[in-house]
């Protein structure tokens, strides 16, 4: 699969593209930014053959089969159309859009092409995840009744992408979507309502805290913390009735070390017992970058669609919408 970059974004050149090119089974040919001579410096530093000063000039490229789309937020859907058009698959980051009405567009744009959208959520790939979700699938923990996430960093530099509400800024839709995606995964059911509290950074107009619970139906509920300007922490708790599973770096797994995942079975407070599994290194963004390029050559079915994206943006819809209304709001 031959890919093109849309744009020099920190996340594809510190991350996904070196990732990509660790993969003998796909090639980045091109990459495009707004500034010629900055994107052919990206270009040659990547090794990545051709640079391209716009990216409708990367979208005429006929060579190109499939984009990878790391705009700021609001030119996810824009772009992915542009590229749809263009007859290029497209991996496009997280949140697949800004909103609902937003990722709808995409529906028939990708109807009209035939192309493929997948939304980038590299945690999927992760052994780690797959093997807690077979844990939880197997019953080895029980009826699982909670799923508890935290995904913090502090960033309040004015001048970044997450610190602008006009172009999709914000941490409920920069970390929050994987406080929403990861038990949908591990659960593998939606959920029915949900309530939040925000809090805002009174000059970036962002929030930057954000608590929620989602209401899964059956006594099953998931909750999280996400927050921009607070000391950084992970970690995703599952718990059953017969056991636990702990993630110990959920989204950001790094590539240097084994990914741990903890499963405990002990029912009485005070004990902290519990068997570590530990996965060989990978790097999630090679597996993601294999995974999309297999389903665009036809050679696997697409598990997430972006029907699939669409949830997730409808439930980050409902949660902010219940942080103006100060109820639950019926996901949908
Ligand atoms: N999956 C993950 O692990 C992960 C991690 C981090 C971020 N992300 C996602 O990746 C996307 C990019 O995040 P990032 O932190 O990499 O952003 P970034 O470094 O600010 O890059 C965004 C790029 O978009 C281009 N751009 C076009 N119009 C722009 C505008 N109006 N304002 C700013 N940039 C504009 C610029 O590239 P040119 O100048 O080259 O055109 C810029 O470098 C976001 O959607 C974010 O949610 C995903």
């Amino acid at each position: 699969m031959k890919w093109g970059v849309i744009s020099t974004a920190k996340i594809g050149t510190d991350k996904v593209i070196p990732a990509m090119q660790e993969s003998d089974r796909l090639e980045i040919l091109a990459i495009a930014g707004r500034d010629f001579e900055k994107t052919r410096a990206v270009a040659e530093k990547l090794r990545i053959p051709r640079a391209y000063g716009s990216y409708e000039e990367l979208l005429a490229d006929p060579t190109i089969e499939a984009i990878y789309n790391p705009l700021p937020n609001h030119l996810h859907v824009e772009w992915t159309i542009k590229a749809l058009e263009a007859g290029k698959h497209v991996l496009c980051e997280k949140p697949i859009g800004l909103d609902t009405a937003d990722a709808k567009r995409l529906i028939a744009a990708r109807d009209k092409s035939g192309k493929q959208v997948l939304e980038a959520f590299m945690v999927r790939h992760h052994p780690q995840w797959q093997h807690a979700r077979q844990i939880v699938a197997n019953g080895e923990i029980g009826d699982v009744t909670t799923v508890q996430s935290i995904f913090t960093y502090f960033n309040a530099d004015p001048d970044n992408v997450r610190n602008k509400k006009d172009i999709g800024g914000g941490g409920l839709l920069d970390i929050g979507c994987y406080c929403v995606v990861g038990p949908r995964y591990i659960l593998d059911r939606e959920p029915v309502r949900v309530v939040s509290l925000i809090d805002k950074d009174p000059k970036f107009g962002t929030d930057r805290l954000a608590s929620g619970i989602l209401d899964f139906g059956s006594g099953i509920q998931a909750s999280f913390a996400c927050g921009t300007q607070s000391a950084a922490v992970q970690r995703v708790h599952i718990l059953g009735t017969e056991g636990r599973i702990e993630i110990i770096l959920p989204f950001n797994a790094v590539q240097e070390n084994p990914a741990v995942i903890r499963v405990g079975t002990q029912k009485q407070p005070g004990f902290d017992e519990a068997r570590e599994i530990s996965f060989p290194v990978c790097n999630q963004y090679t597996l993601q970058g294999e995974a999309a390029s297999a389903i665009f050559a036809g050679e696997s079915t697409v598990d997430y669609p972006i029907e699939d994206a669409i949830k997730n943006m409808q439930i980050l819809d409902a949660l902010a919408r219940s942080s103006k209304t100060g109820s639950w709001e019926m996901v949908a």
